[in-house]
This record gives structure tokens, C-alpha cells and sequence, in this order.
């Protein structure tokens, strides 16, 4: 199966936890060996927002901006793919062209942001679809999609399962600002409807989640 896995930023880099990204890219390794192709994409977290913050004091326009938060989310993804060493591909991917190539070589391909405008959401959503994935499944810093945001309402419920045009009504937010932190961005949301494939959001802060929504077990939000 091939599958995109989206590590968040907010999981993985806030602040940065090697110790769970050598969980990840053990985890990576066996769904490989298991006959899996995976693409991985990690976010920039507190570091691109940091950034992006530094750009804005500086005046710099918003493509200024994200282009200085993918640099970040770059680095996180390096750093990830050299602990994968051997099962992934021997540079990060920034080009969909470099994804598929990468997949078609048998390693793990492993990618920060791709082009201002969007967040790595994106990025797994526009993967998913150039691979033609089956499943894309999302670590995020919450136990997955609710109806509305957990962090600000105290009565939100988690849904077990949703369709894309369900999660587009939950958000009404539907422009890119840089540094934007939604459960899944909008601009992925419109990638995800062209192309329909199954998602998972789970909390990545537990990376078993990420092997569970592999093997298709019941966890997180599935969105169909
Ligand atoms: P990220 O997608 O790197 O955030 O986007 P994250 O840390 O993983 O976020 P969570 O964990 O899902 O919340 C951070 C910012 O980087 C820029 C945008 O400004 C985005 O808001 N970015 C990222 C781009 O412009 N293009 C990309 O392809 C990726």
C-alpha cells in the first residue's frame, strides 16, 4: 500500500523531541518492511513560526514569510531522514517530481513544505494525490478532528468519522495565513476533495496510533 504520513510540527519540533522522532523512523522502517511505500512529511513547528515572525519584523511580505517556514520544516526533515538512513532516499524531497522518483526507487521519501501559500498538509495532500496513495495519515497534537477546537472549547467531541465535506463545514477559516494551525489546513482540504483516499488524524504524540491506522484499526477520525 502506498501511504503519506504527516508528522505534525506541533508533535514532533514543539520543541523538537528526538526521542519521538526515533520512534517515527523505527516505526517508518516497519511499515516499509512490511512491503508498505511511504512518504513522510514533517512540519516546521515553533521553529517556522518563530521564523516566520522574524520575517514579519523585518517587513517581509507573506511569500517572504513561508518561504523562510519551509527552510525550517526542511530542516526538521532532514534531520529525520538521516536517522531513516539507508530506507530513505539520500536527500530531502522538495519537488512532487522528487516524491514520486523517490517512491519509485523503493525508499522512503521524506519532505518539509513544498511552495509558499500552503502548510505541509498540503504538501501530504498534493503527495497523496501525485503517488496516487491510498492512505494519508496525519500525527497531530490532538486525539483527532472534533467539532469544534478542543484547545478553546472545554464541551468539544471527537468524531469518529466524517467525510471531507463535513470537515470543510467544521472549519469556516478557508484562506492560507502564514503560520496557520488547523487539524487539516484549507488549502489541503481542496487537494483532498479532487482526489478521495482514506484519512486518519490521530494524536502522534502515541506514534502505536500511526501503526494502528495502518493496520486499520479503530483510532483517531477517519474522514472518507
Ligand atoms: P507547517 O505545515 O510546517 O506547520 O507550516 P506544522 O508545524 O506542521 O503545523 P501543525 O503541527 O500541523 O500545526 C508552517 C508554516 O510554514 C509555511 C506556512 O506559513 C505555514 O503556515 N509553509 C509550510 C509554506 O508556506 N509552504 C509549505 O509547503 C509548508
Amino acid at each position: 500500500m502506498r501511504i503519506v504520513v504527516r508528522i505534525g510540527g506541533s508533535v514532533v519540533a514543539n520543541p523538537i523531541n528526538t526521542e519521538l522522532m526515533g520512534k517515527y523512523a523505527e516505526i517508518i522502517r516497519t511499515v516499509k518492511q512490511q512491503g508498505n511505500e511511504v512518504a513522510v512529511v514533517v512540519g516546521g513547528g515553533a521553529l517556522a513560526r518563530e521564523f516566520i515572525g522574524f520575517a514579519r519584523s523585518l517587513g517581509l511580505d507573506m511569500a517572504a514569510q513561508d518561504e523562510i517556514a519551509i527552510s525550517c520544516s526542511r530542516l526538521f526533515a532532514q534531520l529525520f531522514l538521516k536517522k531513516l538512513g539507508d530506507a530513505a532516499c539520500s536527500k530531502v524531497a522538495i519537488t512532487l517530481d522528487d516524491a514520486a522518483q523517490g517512491l519509485s526507487e523503493g525508499k522512503v521519501v521524506v519532505m518539509g513544505g513544498l511552495k509558499p501559500g500552503i502548510t505541509t498538509d498540503t504538501v501530504a495532500a498534493l503527495v497523496a494525490e501525485r503517488v496516487d496513495a491510498e492512505l494519508l495519515v496525519k500525527g497531530s497534537d490532538q486525539d483527532g478532528v472534533y467539532d469544534k477546537d478542543p484547545r478553546k472549547y472545554p464541551d468539544a467531541v471527537k468524531i469518529d468519522h466524517l467525510s471531507i465535506d463535513d470537515l470543510a463545514k467544521i472549519f469556516g477559516r478557508s484562506e492560507h495565513k502564514a503560520g496557520i494551525h488547523q487539524i487539516i489546513d484549507p488549502e489541503a482540504i481542496k487537494v483532498l476533495k479532487r482526489k478521495p483516499l482514506k484519512i486518519v488524524v490521530v494524536n502522534g504524540f502515541k506514534p502505536e496510533n500511526m501503526l494502528a491506522a495502518i493496520k486499520g484499526e479503530k483510532v483517531g477520525t477517519v474522514i472518507s
